[in-house]
């Protein structure tokens, strides 16, 4: 086993409630009831859950006082908390596991969950990014895709975010939208470029299996349309000052995304909260192991039980495939001693993979950085498939 090195430690915390279940959508995310018009989700009790879930975590991996660098709370629809309890969480995770000093701390908000005050108080909370599920600009689109919000609402949503204290803010959109037309997607971008944000998400759509979409498939761009859609864009896109540093991300200047990035580049993380997923290295073994939590509101919130629903060792086999699944999503020319950094394990074991992608010019290489070529992503599948 070669030397692992210490990577920044992130923590994912997911809500797993939302108003209404998006068709197209497959994330774990339950609908809340609602009583005498009141909001019905116990928010409370859910972050005494979140807390217990993330101690019982801290003591599994001996990693108390470790430093945490970036914080993703997703769902679901995480705006839907109150600004008090995202402060009284935050509180508890930094007694735990002490903030570094270039903190992020990311929170998913719907437009149309967001009234004037809500995003500067999770600025106040200690939320330092905001990600707004917009989706698209067009009506037509937003009712096909069952979203709660408007046009106007999403314009709202974005205006607010700018104003609200936050250091930067995102905005989701989807594209290849039913029956979306190359200018009605470049629209969409217009319009979501013109209200300046730091990070675009975008999105093609795809039909995930048991969902709404999935058993009544709606009627989707031909591939020609999707193609010229992804080309022009992610060209105005650029033309805008926008750097697509993943598949689907875009940003301004140093403000992609810390968490993500972490991700991608096979760092650890903590996964708290209903169906979040973990994974965490052993320094001194070598193991990384990978958690899973009850996925259920109901069976998560049941005192008597532990959160942990599946907990396992990844088999060393696993870990070239593992480790390019994620770094190849990035545009960023990586060092190849990243994977024995990660992993614990010789580079060359992936000799000959890596010689098989540079002939047929999916993977380009200069002084032991690899980066991944216009050809490889556009068959980026064919390029994972020599890793495994
Ligand atoms: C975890 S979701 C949650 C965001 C938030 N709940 C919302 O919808 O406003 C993050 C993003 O994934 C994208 N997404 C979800 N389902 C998708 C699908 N089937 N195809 C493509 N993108 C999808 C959407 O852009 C969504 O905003
Ligand atoms: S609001 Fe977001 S998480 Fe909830 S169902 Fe819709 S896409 Fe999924």
């Amino acid at each position: 086993m070669t030397l692992l090195v210490q990577q920044p430690l992130s923590l994912y915390i997911h809500i797993p409630w939302c108003v209404e279940k998006c068709p197209y959508c497959d994330f774990n995310s339950h609908t809340f009831r609602k009583s005498n018009g009141q909001q019905d989700i116990p928010e409370m009790d859910y972050v005494d859950a979140l807390i217990k879930d993330l101690d019982d975590d801290i003591d599994r991996f001996n990693i108390a006082g470790r430093t945490l660098h970036s914080i993703f709370i997703g769902g679901g629809t995480p705006s839907l908390f109150s600004p008090e309890a995202i402060a009284s969480l935050l509180e508890q995770v930094y007694q735990r596991l002490p903030a570094s000093d270039d903190m992020e701390v990311t929170l998913e908000a719907n437009p149309g969950t967001v009234e004037a005050g809500k995003f500067s108080g999770f600025a106040d909370a200690g939320v330092t990014r905001l990600s707004i599920g917009v989706q698209s600009f067009a009506s037509d689109k937003l009712i096909k895709l069952g979203r709660i919000h408007d046009t106007e609402q999403a314009l709202n949503a974005a205006a607010l975010a700018k104003n609200s204290g936050v250091k930067s803010f995102n905005l989701d959109l989807m594209h290849g939208l039913p029956n979306q037309s190359v200018e009605g997607a470049l629209d969409d971008l217009q319009q979501a470029i013109a209200l300046g944000p730091d990070h675009l998400s975008w999105y093609q759509l795809t039909i995930e299996p048991n969902t709404a979409f999935a058993s009544k498939p709606p009627k989707l761009p031909q591939d020609e349309t999707l193609w010229t859609i992804q080309e022009q864009g992610s060209q105005l896109l650029k033309d805008n000052g926008f750097t697509q540093y993943e598949i689907s991300a875009f940003s301004q200047p140093n403000k992609q995304s810390a968490h993500n990035l972490n991700y991608w580049r096979f760092g650890d993380y903590l996964g708290i909260g209903c169906g979040a997923h973990g994974k965490v290295t052993n320094l001194h073994t070598g193991e990384i192991t990978r958690t899973i939590k009850v996925k259920h509101p109901k069976g998560y919130l049941t005192p008597a039980r532990a959160a942990l629903d599946h907990i396992n060792v990844v088999q060393k086999d696993e870990l070239p495939f593992e480790f390019m699944m994620n770094q190849l999503r990035l545009r960023e020319a990586f060092p190849i001693s990243r994977f024995s950094e990660t992993t614990g394990l010789e580079t060359k074991l992936l000799d000959k993979p890596l010689s098989q992608a540079l002939i047929k010019g999916l993977l380009s290489t200069s002084h032991d950085n690899w980066q991944v070529t216009p050809l490889g992503h556009r068959y980026l599948n064919d390029l994972l498939e020599m890793f495994l």
